[in-house]
């Protein structure tokens, strides 16, 4: 008896963990702006632009050394540019893509 509650009592806990994918909008929530830019970074933008901006795949530009003002950066990240998609539909809101902007521009020097 003792055992099988245990393995019932893993068993929940195993379906828990397995649930956190679909709470992660729910994690993003309770972090900072600042963090929240940097994963919604993480997620939509590094494959191309690298953690640090500079991984250039795809001929992705080194956001470490862009110089574009804020107007411009919301556009292509809107609209995308060259080879880069758009980016809207994907960061959902529009202060999804105000919380990436200051990320990207927390990545100049
Ligand atoms: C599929 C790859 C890809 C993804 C994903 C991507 N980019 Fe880009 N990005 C590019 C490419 C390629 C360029 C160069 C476009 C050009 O100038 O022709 C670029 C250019 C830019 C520029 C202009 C830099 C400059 O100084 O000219 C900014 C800003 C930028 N990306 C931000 C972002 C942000 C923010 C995200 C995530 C929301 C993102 N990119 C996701 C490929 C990507």
């Amino acid at each position: 008896m003792v055992l099988k509650s245990t393995f019932l009592f893993g068993l929940v806990l195993f379906i828990f963990s397995c649930q956190s994918t679909a709470e992660s909008k729910e994690e993003l929530a309770k972090q900072t702006p600042a963090e929240q830019g940097a994963s919604l970074y993480t997620m939509h933008c590094a494959q191309c632009h690298g953690e640090d901006g500079k991984l250039g795949s795809s001929g992705a530009k080194d956001l470490s050394k862009s110089v574009l003002a804020d107007q411009q950066v919301l556009q292509i990240i809107k609209n995308g540019k060259g080879a880069m998609p758009s980016m809207k539909a994907l960061l959902e809101t529009e202060d999804n893509i105000h919380l990436v902007l200051s990320h990207v521009k927390a990545l100049r020097r």
